[in-house]
Protein backbone atom coordinates (compact mmCIF):
# COMPACT_ATOMS: atom_id res chain seq x y z
CA UNK A 1 0.00 0.00 0.00
CA UNK A 2 1.09 3.23 -1.05
CA UNK A 3 1.48 6.15 2.03
CA UNK A 4 1.64 9.30 1.50
CA UNK A 5 5.41 10.83 3.49
CA UNK A 6 7.00 13.57 4.54
CA UNK A 7 10.76 13.09 5.82
CA UNK A 8 12.26 16.51 7.48
CA UNK A 9 15.45 17.27 6.48
CA UNK A 10 17.16 16.41 3.60
CA UNK A 11 20.94 15.41 5.02
CA UNK A 12 22.72 12.34 4.61
CA UNK A 13 19.83 10.43 6.55
CA UNK A 14 16.71 12.30 5.01
CA UNK A 15 18.20 12.17 1.57
CA UNK A 16 18.59 8.97 1.91
CA UNK A 17 15.42 7.55 3.59
CA UNK A 18 12.92 10.11 1.24
CA UNK A 19 14.22 8.36 -1.99
CA UNK A 20 14.41 4.96 -0.55
CA UNK A 21 10.67 5.20 0.63
CA UNK A 22 9.69 7.04 -2.92
CA UNK A 23 11.43 4.08 -4.82
CA UNK A 24 9.33 1.27 -2.45
CA UNK A 25 6.50 3.38 -4.16
CA UNK A 26 5.31 5.76 -1.17
CA UNK A 27 4.38 9.76 -2.01
CA UNK A 28 6.90 11.46 -0.30
CA UNK A 29 7.48 15.06 0.07
CA UNK A 30 11.35 15.70 1.59
CA UNK A 31 11.67 19.18 3.64
CA UNK A 32 15.25 21.23 4.58
CA UNK A 33 15.83 24.78 5.54
CA UNK A 34 18.56 25.02 3.08
CA UNK A 35 17.08 26.32 -0.48
CA UNK A 36 20.53 25.37 -2.21
CA UNK A 37 20.68 21.72 -1.10
CA UNK A 38 16.54 21.20 -1.87
CA UNK A 39 17.42 22.56 -5.32
CA UNK A 40 20.40 20.44 -5.87
CA UNK A 41 18.36 17.85 -4.97
CA UNK A 42 15.20 18.42 -6.54
CA UNK A 43 17.91 18.28 -9.68
CA UNK A 44 18.70 15.37 -9.01
CA UNK A 45 22.27 15.75 -7.41
CA UNK A 46 22.84 14.96 -4.13
CA UNK A 47 24.84 16.65 -2.27
CA UNK A 48 27.17 14.33 -0.63
CA UNK A 49 28.68 10.98 -2.46
CA UNK A 50 26.98 7.78 -1.59
CA UNK A 51 26.95 4.70 -3.86
CA UNK A 52 23.89 4.46 -5.96
CA UNK A 53 21.90 7.58 -4.77
CA UNK A 54 22.27 9.85 -7.78
CA UNK A 55 20.76 6.54 -10.27
CA UNK A 56 18.07 6.19 -7.44
CA UNK A 57 16.96 9.75 -7.89
CA UNK A 58 17.22 9.68 -11.48
CA UNK A 59 14.71 6.87 -11.08
CA UNK A 60 12.42 7.70 -8.79
CA UNK A 61 12.49 11.77 -9.49
CA UNK A 62 10.79 11.27 -13.34
CA UNK A 63 7.87 9.44 -11.60
CA UNK A 64 7.02 12.45 -9.64
CA UNK A 65 6.77 10.28 -6.06
CA UNK A 66 9.36 12.09 -4.89
CA UNK A 67 9.70 16.25 -4.28
CA UNK A 68 12.25 18.29 -2.39
CA UNK A 69 11.13 21.38 -0.62
CA UNK A 70 11.34 24.36 1.69
CA UNK A 71 7.73 24.64 2.61
CA UNK A 72 6.59 22.44 5.83
CA UNK A 73 2.78 23.57 4.36
CA UNK A 74 3.56 20.52 1.82
CA UNK A 75 4.05 18.16 4.32
CA UNK A 76 0.66 18.64 5.96
CA UNK A 77 -1.18 15.94 4.11
CA UNK A 78 1.21 13.32 4.98
CA UNK A 79 0.57 9.98 7.19
CA UNK A 80 4.01 9.77 8.20
CA UNK A 81 6.56 12.49 9.03
CA UNK A 82 10.04 11.38 9.74
CA UNK A 83 12.19 13.25 11.29
CA UNK A 84 15.89 13.14 9.92
CA UNK A 85 17.49 15.88 11.02
CA UNK A 86 21.20 15.97 12.54
CA UNK A 87 21.97 15.85 16.23
CA UNK A 88 25.58 17.29 16.21
CA UNK A 89 28.26 17.61 19.27
CA UNK A 90 27.73 20.51 20.62
CA UNK A 91 30.36 23.49 20.62
CA UNK A 92 32.71 22.83 23.47
CA UNK A 93 30.75 19.84 25.24
CA UNK A 94 30.40 16.78 25.29
CA UNK A 95 26.41 16.50 24.51
CA UNK A 96 24.15 16.18 21.73
CA UNK A 97 22.53 19.97 20.27
CA UNK A 98 18.85 18.65 19.95
CA UNK A 99 17.67 21.97 18.35
CA UNK A 100 17.25 20.85 15.01
CA UNK A 101 15.13 18.08 16.06
CA UNK A 102 13.06 20.57 18.44
CA UNK A 103 12.96 23.28 15.82
CA UNK A 104 12.02 21.30 12.83
CA UNK A 105 8.97 19.90 15.13
CA UNK A 106 8.18 23.34 16.11
CA UNK A 107 7.83 24.27 12.25
CA UNK A 108 5.81 20.99 11.17
CA UNK A 109 3.31 21.01 14.27
CA UNK A 110 1.20 23.91 13.03
CA UNK A 111 0.75 21.85 9.93
CA UNK A 112 -0.43 18.92 11.82
CA UNK A 113 -4.31 19.50 11.01
CA UNK A 114 -5.30 15.79 10.74
CA UNK A 115 -3.98 12.40 12.76
CA UNK A 116 -0.73 11.59 11.95
CA UNK A 117 2.78 9.51 13.24
CA UNK A 118 5.70 11.59 13.52
CA UNK A 119 8.45 9.02 13.75
CA UNK A 120 11.98 10.22 15.21
CA UNK A 121 15.07 8.59 12.98
CA UNK A 122 17.90 10.74 14.18
CA UNK A 123 20.34 9.76 16.92
CA UNK A 124 19.11 11.62 20.44
CA UNK A 125 19.91 11.45 24.24
CA UNK A 126 17.44 9.10 25.67
CA UNK A 127 14.30 10.84 26.52
CA UNK A 128 13.84 13.13 23.83
CA UNK A 129 10.98 11.50 22.37
CA UNK A 130 9.07 11.69 25.21
CA UNK A 131 9.56 15.55 25.70
CA UNK A 132 8.62 15.91 21.65
CA UNK A 133 5.70 13.98 21.97
CA UNK A 134 4.14 16.31 24.67
CA UNK A 135 5.90 19.71 22.49
CA UNK A 136 4.01 18.29 19.44
CA UNK A 137 0.85 17.68 20.99
CA UNK A 138 0.71 21.26 23.05
CA UNK A 139 1.58 22.95 19.16
CA UNK A 140 -0.53 21.02 16.44
CA UNK A 141 -3.87 21.86 15.29
CA UNK A 142 -4.72 17.94 15.68
CA UNK A 143 -3.70 18.04 19.31
CA UNK A 144 -3.13 14.43 20.71
CA UNK A 145 -4.40 13.17 16.94
CA UNK A 146 -0.79 13.56 16.32
CA UNK A 147 1.26 10.44 17.74
CA UNK A 148 5.11 9.68 17.80
CA UNK A 149 7.28 7.01 17.38
CA UNK A 150 11.04 6.28 17.38
CA UNK A 151 12.25 4.19 14.53
CA UNK A 152 16.31 4.81 14.82
CA UNK A 153 18.22 4.43 11.81
CA UNK A 154 21.16 2.26 11.39
CA UNK A 155 22.56 2.67 8.04
CA UNK A 156 26.48 3.33 7.33
CA UNK A 157 27.55 5.83 4.98
CA UNK A 158 28.92 4.20 1.93
CA UNK A 159 25.87 1.65 1.86
CA UNK A 160 23.31 3.91 3.02
CA UNK A 161 21.15 2.46 0.28
CA UNK A 162 21.15 -1.41 1.46
CA UNK A 163 21.44 -0.33 5.08
CA UNK A 164 17.82 1.45 4.43
CA UNK A 165 15.94 -0.97 2.31
CA UNK A 166 17.64 -4.24 3.91
CA UNK A 167 18.92 -3.11 7.92
CA UNK A 168 19.48 -6.43 9.65
CA UNK A 169 16.35 -5.01 12.38
CA UNK A 170 13.58 -2.82 12.54
CA UNK A 171 13.30 -1.03 15.71
CA UNK A 172 10.14 0.48 16.59
CA UNK A 173 10.10 2.74 20.25
CA UNK A 174 6.12 2.90 20.63
CA UNK A 175 4.19 5.15 23.16
CA UNK A 176 1.98 2.21 25.21
CA UNK A 177 -1.63 3.97 24.55
CA UNK A 178 -1.54 4.26 20.30
CA UNK A 179 0.97 1.66 19.80
CA UNK A 180 -1.50 -1.13 17.94
CA UNK A 181 -2.00 1.48 15.34
CA UNK A 182 1.30 2.83 15.05
CA UNK A 183 2.90 -0.55 14.64
CA UNK A 184 0.46 -1.50 11.99
CA UNK A 185 1.63 1.82 10.14
CA UNK A 186 5.21 1.57 9.82
CA UNK A 187 4.56 -2.11 9.53
CA UNK A 188 2.72 -0.60 5.56
CA UNK A 189 5.47 1.69 5.07
CA UNK A 190 8.13 -1.02 5.48
CA UNK A 191 6.12 -3.71 4.13
CA UNK A 192 8.37 -4.35 0.89
CA UNK A 193 11.42 -4.76 3.05
CA UNK A 194 9.51 -6.41 6.47
CA UNK A 195 8.41 -9.31 3.78
CA UNK A 196 11.68 -10.52 3.32
CA UNK A 197 12.14 -11.77 6.70
CA UNK A 198 14.42 -8.82 8.65
CA UNK A 199 13.27 -8.71 12.23
CA UNK A 200 10.97 -5.99 13.62
CA UNK A 201 11.17 -5.58 17.53
CA UNK A 202 8.61 -3.31 19.10
CA UNK A 203 9.92 -1.54 22.43
CA UNK A 204 9.08 1.66 24.37
CA UNK A 205 10.56 5.16 23.62
CA UNK A 206 13.81 5.11 25.68
CA UNK A 207 14.78 1.28 24.60
CA UNK A 208 14.68 2.34 21.09
CA UNK A 209 16.70 5.56 21.58
CA UNK A 210 19.01 3.47 23.74
CA UNK A 211 19.55 1.11 21.29
CA UNK A 212 20.88 2.67 19.05
CA UNK A 213 23.28 5.04 21.02
CA UNK A 214 24.30 1.54 22.47
CA UNK A 215 24.86 -0.35 19.23
CA UNK A 216 27.41 2.47 18.05
CA UNK A 217 29.09 2.55 21.44
CA UNK A 218 29.56 -0.74 21.19
CA UNK A 219 30.85 -0.50 17.78
CA UNK A 220 33.09 2.14 18.78
CA UNK A 221 34.42 0.01 21.53
CA UNK A 222 35.30 -3.30 19.50
CA UNK A 223 37.55 -0.82 17.31
CA UNK A 224 38.96 1.08 20.38
CA UNK A 225 39.93 -2.43 21.60
CA UNK A 226 41.52 -3.74 18.67
CA UNK A 227 43.23 -0.28 18.73
CA UNK A 228 44.42 -0.98 22.51
CA UNK A 229 45.34 -4.68 21.57
CA UNK A 230 47.67 -2.56 18.48
CA UNK A 231 49.34 -0.72 21.43
CA UNK A 232 49.87 -3.57 23.34
CA UNK A 233 50.98 -5.46 19.62
CA UNK A 234 53.79 -3.12 19.50
CA UNK A 235 55.20 -2.73 22.59
CA UNK A 236 55.52 -6.75 22.51
CA UNK A 237 56.25 -7.38 19.16
CA UNK A 238 52.70 -9.02 17.90
CA UNK A 239 51.14 -8.68 14.76
CA UNK A 240 47.62 -7.15 15.26
CA UNK A 241 46.20 -8.37 12.22
CA UNK A 242 46.68 -12.02 13.30
CA UNK A 243 45.56 -11.57 16.55
CA UNK A 244 42.10 -10.12 15.14
CA UNK A 245 42.01 -12.96 12.48
CA UNK A 246 42.77 -15.21 15.23
CA UNK A 247 40.16 -13.77 17.91
CA UNK A 248 37.34 -13.37 15.14
CA UNK A 249 37.44 -16.98 14.56
CA UNK A 250 35.64 -16.80 17.70
CA UNK A 251 31.73 -16.58 16.93
CA UNK A 252 31.09 -14.89 19.96
CA UNK A 253 33.51 -12.45 18.99
CA UNK A 254 32.94 -11.87 15.58
CA UNK A 255 35.59 -10.73 12.36
CA UNK A 256 33.99 -7.27 12.01
CA UNK A 257 35.00 -4.25 13.27
CA UNK A 258 38.13 -5.54 13.87
CA UNK A 259 40.21 -3.64 11.93
CA UNK A 260 43.24 -1.85 13.82
CA UNK A 261 44.71 1.04 12.30
CA UNK A 262 44.19 4.71 12.97
CA UNK A 263 40.69 4.79 14.46
CA UNK A 264 37.04 5.73 13.81
CA UNK A 265 35.60 9.06 13.02
CA UNK A 266 32.87 10.62 11.27
CA UNK A 267 29.94 12.33 11.64
CA UNK A 268 28.64 9.52 14.11
CA UNK A 269 30.72 7.13 16.21
CA UNK A 270 32.93 10.24 18.10
CA UNK A 271 30.30 12.46 18.53
CA UNK A 272 27.50 9.46 20.51
CA UNK A 273 29.90 8.03 22.80
CA UNK A 274 30.39 11.85 23.97
CA UNK A 275 26.66 12.59 23.66
CA UNK A 276 26.17 9.36 25.80
CA UNK A 277 28.52 9.73 28.39
CA UNK A 278 27.08 13.62 28.49
CA UNK A 279 23.12 12.05 28.94
CA UNK A 280 24.16 8.86 31.43
CA UNK A 281 25.57 12.11 33.61
CA UNK A 282 22.57 13.56 33.49
CA UNK A 283 20.62 10.85 34.51
CA UNK A 284 22.57 9.92 37.31
CA UNK A 285 23.97 6.90 35.55
CA UNK A 286 27.75 8.36 34.55
CA UNK A 287 29.88 5.35 36.02
CA UNK A 288 27.99 2.97 33.93
CA UNK A 289 29.84 4.52 30.81
CA UNK A 290 33.65 5.62 32.22
CA UNK A 291 34.46 3.37 29.69
CA UNK A 292 33.37 5.42 26.87
CA UNK A 293 35.90 7.65 28.17
CA UNK A 294 38.72 5.64 27.39
CA UNK A 295 37.28 4.12 24.63
CA UNK A 296 37.24 7.99 23.08
CA UNK A 297 41.11 8.33 24.41
CA UNK A 298 42.19 5.20 22.62
CA UNK A 299 40.95 6.18 19.59
CA UNK A 300 42.75 9.65 19.81
CA UNK A 301 45.91 8.24 20.42
CA UNK A 302 46.02 6.10 16.92
CA UNK A 303 45.96 9.85 15.66
CA UNK A 304 48.57 10.67 17.71
CA UNK A 305 50.63 7.24 17.23
CA UNK A 306 50.35 8.24 13.18
CA UNK A 307 51.72 11.77 13.96
CA UNK A 308 54.80 10.05 15.63
CA UNK A 309 55.44 7.09 13.32
CA UNK A 310 55.38 9.56 10.59
CA UNK A 311 58.15 11.65 12.39
CA UNK A 312 60.00 8.55 12.87
CA UNK A 313 60.54 7.75 9.71
CA UNK A 314 61.58 11.08 8.47
CA UNK A 315 64.43 10.75 11.27
CA UNK A 316 63.55 12.44 13.75
CA UNK A 317 61.75 15.83 12.65
CA UNK A 318 58.97 16.36 10.67
CA UNK A 319 60.41 19.92 9.58
CA UNK A 320 60.99 20.77 6.10
CA UNK A 321 59.85 17.26 4.89
CA UNK A 322 57.61 16.26 2.25
CA UNK A 323 54.17 14.27 3.82
CA UNK A 324 51.84 12.63 1.30
CA UNK A 325 48.90 11.58 2.40
CA UNK A 326 46.74 9.07 1.04
CA UNK A 327 43.17 9.33 2.07
CA UNK A 328 41.05 12.41 3.31
CA UNK A 329 37.72 10.84 3.86
CA UNK A 330 36.57 9.36 7.29
CA UNK A 331 36.28 6.19 5.14
CA UNK A 332 36.09 5.00 2.24
CA UNK A 333 33.63 5.06 -0.63
CA UNK A 334 32.18 8.30 1.37
CA UNK A 335 33.22 12.66 0.99
CA UNK A 336 32.68 13.05 4.34
CA UNK A 337 35.83 14.23 6.34
CA UNK A 338 33.41 15.24 9.51
CA UNK A 339 36.27 14.17 12.22
CA UNK A 340 38.33 12.35 9.78
CA UNK A 341 41.28 10.71 10.83
CA UNK A 342 42.83 11.34 8.08
CA UNK A 343 42.65 14.93 7.89
CA UNK A 344 43.32 15.57 11.54
CA UNK A 345 46.58 13.50 11.06
CA UNK A 346 47.56 15.40 8.22
CA UNK A 347 46.84 18.56 9.93
CA UNK A 348 48.84 17.57 12.94
CA UNK A 349 51.84 17.01 10.67
CA UNK A 350 51.35 20.45 8.51
CA UNK A 351 51.39 22.26 12.01
CA UNK A 352 54.67 20.44 13.00
CA UNK A 353 56.18 22.26 9.90
CA UNK A 354 56.02 19.22 7.53
CA UNK A 355 54.17 20.02 3.31
CA UNK A 356 51.72 18.04 3.23
CA UNK A 357 50.18 17.18 -0.10
CA UNK A 358 46.72 14.91 0.35
CA UNK A 359 44.59 13.13 -2.21
CA UNK A 360 41.74 11.44 -1.87
CA UNK A 361 39.20 10.31 -4.89
CA UNK A 362 36.15 11.83 -3.25
CA UNK A 363 36.48 14.43 -0.67
CA UNK A 364 38.80 16.67 -1.93
CA UNK A 365 36.47 19.59 -2.15
CA UNK A 366 34.97 18.91 1.32
CA UNK A 367 38.86 18.51 2.76
CA UNK A 368 40.17 21.73 0.74
CA UNK A 369 37.09 24.03 2.77
CA UNK A 370 38.20 23.08 6.04
CA UNK A 371 42.19 22.79 5.66
CA UNK A 372 43.06 24.68 2.88
CA UNK A 373 46.58 25.45 4.68
CA UNK A 374 47.03 21.91 2.81
CA UNK A 375 48.49 20.88 -0.49
CA UNK A 376 45.96 18.64 -2.66
CA UNK A 377 47.11 16.46 -5.39
CA UNK A 378 44.56 15.38 -8.02
CA UNK A 379 46.03 11.78 -8.49
CA UNK A 380 47.87 9.49 -5.68
CA UNK A 381 51.30 9.69 -8.13
CA UNK A 382 51.14 13.41 -8.10
CA UNK A 383 50.44 13.93 -4.41
CA UNK A 384 53.87 11.03 -3.14
CA UNK A 385 56.27 12.91 -5.60
CA UNK A 386 59.10 13.83 -4.31
CA UNK A 387 57.57 12.79 -0.70
CA UNK A 388 60.00 11.59 2.32
CA UNK A 389 57.14 9.58 3.67
CA UNK A 390 53.36 8.24 2.31
CA UNK A 391 50.84 7.89 4.93
CA UNK A 392 48.33 5.43 3.52
CA UNK A 393 45.17 6.78 6.22
CA UNK A 394 41.98 5.80 4.19
CA UNK A 395 41.32 2.49 2.39
CA UNK A 396 40.25 3.21 -0.76
CA UNK A 397 40.51 0.38 -2.73
CA UNK A 398 42.19 2.45 -5.67
CA UNK A 399 45.00 2.66 -3.30
CA UNK A 400 45.04 -1.39 -2.94
CA UNK A 401 45.47 -1.54 -6.51
CA UNK A 402 48.27 1.08 -6.43
CA UNK A 403 51.73 -0.50 -7.99
CA UNK A 404 54.08 0.19 -5.68
CA UNK A 405 57.03 0.04 -8.69
CA UNK A 406 55.56 3.01 -10.37
CA UNK A 407 55.34 4.88 -7.00
CA UNK A 408 58.83 3.86 -5.86
CA UNK A 409 60.36 6.24 -9.13
CA UNK A 410 58.13 9.20 -7.49
CA UNK A 411 59.46 9.41 -4.23
CA UNK A 412 61.92 11.21 -2.77
CA UNK A 413 62.21 8.27 -0.05
CA UNK A 414 60.82 4.99 -0.36
CA UNK A 415 58.68 4.63 3.31
CA UNK A 416 55.04 4.22 3.62
CA UNK A 417 53.40 3.68 6.71
CA UNK A 418 49.92 2.14 6.41
CA UNK A 419 47.53 3.70 8.74
CA UNK A 420 44.70 1.33 7.88
CA UNK A 421 46.35 -2.00 7.66
CA UNK A 422 44.45 -2.40 4.37
CA UNK A 423 47.76 -2.48 2.27
CA UNK A 424 49.80 -5.82 1.13
CA UNK A 425 53.20 -5.50 3.20
CA UNK A 426 54.75 -8.11 0.71
CA UNK A 427 54.35 -6.35 -2.29
CA UNK A 428 55.54 -3.20 -1.44
CA UNK A 429 58.50 -4.40 0.33
CA UNK A 430 58.98 -6.74 -2.67
CA UNK A 431 59.07 -3.35 -4.72
CA UNK A 432 62.22 -1.48 -2.29
CA UNK A 433 59.54 0.21 0.23
CA UNK A 434 59.94 0.06 4.48
CA UNK A 435 56.45 -0.46 4.84
CA UNK A 436 55.44 0.36 8.48
CA UNK A 437 52.25 -0.20 9.67
CA UNK A 438 50.37 -0.08 13.64
CA UNK A 439 50.27 -2.64 15.62
CA UNK A 440 53.00 -4.51 13.41
CA UNK A 441 56.10 -5.96 13.71
CA UNK A 442 57.34 -4.14 10.53
C1 LIG B 1 28.12 4.25 11.99
C2 LIG B 1 27.47 2.88 12.31
O1 LIG B 1 28.28 1.84 11.78
C3 LIG B 1 26.06 2.80 11.71
O2 LIG B 1 25.45 1.58 12.07
C4 LIG B 1 25.24 3.97 12.24
O3 LIG B 1 23.92 3.97 11.69
C5 LIG B 1 25.92 5.27 11.86
O4 LIG B 1 27.25 5.30 12.44
C6 LIG B 1 25.09 6.41 12.40
O5 LIG B 1 24.99 6.55 13.61
O6 LIG B 1 24.45 7.09 11.61
P1 LIG B 1 29.38 5.23 9.83
O7 LIG B 1 29.73 6.40 10.71
O8 LIG B 1 28.85 5.46 8.46
O9 LIG B 1 28.27 4.31 10.58
O10 LIG B 1 30.71 4.41 9.65
P2 LIG B 1 31.31 3.02 10.14
O11 LIG B 1 31.33 2.09 9.01
O12 LIG B 1 30.70 2.57 11.40
O13 LIG B 1 32.81 3.46 10.43
C7 LIG B 1 33.11 4.40 11.45
C8 LIG B 1 34.60 4.60 11.58
O14 LIG B 1 35.20 3.46 12.15
C9 LIG B 1 35.34 4.86 10.27
O15 LIG B 1 36.26 5.90 10.48
C10 LIG B 1 36.05 3.55 10.01
O16 LIG B 1 37.23 3.71 9.25
C11 LIG B 1 36.35 3.07 11.42
N1 LIG B 1 36.53 1.61 11.56
C12 LIG B 1 35.50 0.77 11.27
C13 LIG B 1 37.74 1.12 12.00
O17 LIG B 1 38.69 1.87 12.30
N2 LIG B 1 37.88 -0.24 12.16
C14 LIG B 1 36.88 -1.09 11.88
O18 LIG B 1 37.09 -2.31 12.06
C15 LIG B 1 35.66 -0.58 11.42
Amino acid sequence: MSLKLSVIGAGYLGAVHAACMADLGHEVVAIDTDAAKVASLAAGQPTMYEPGLAEMLARVLPTGRLTFTTDYALAADADIHFICVGTPQRTGENAADTSYVFGSADSLAPHLTKPCLVVGKSTVPVGTAFQLRQRLQAAAPAGAGVRLAWNPEFLREGFAIEDTLTPNRFVYGVDGDTSDADVKLLDECYATPLASGIPRLVVDFSTAELVKISANAFLATKISFINAMSEVCEAAGGDVVRLAEAIGLDDRIGPKFLKAGVGFGGGCLPKDIRAFMARAGELGADQALTFLREVDSINMRRRARMVDLARQQCGGTLRTRRVAVLGAAFKPDSDDIRDSPALDVARAIQADFATVVVHDPKAMDNARRIAPELLYADTPQEAVRGAHVVLHLTEWPEYRALDPAELRGLVERPMIVDGRNALDPVKWQEAGWVYRALGRPF
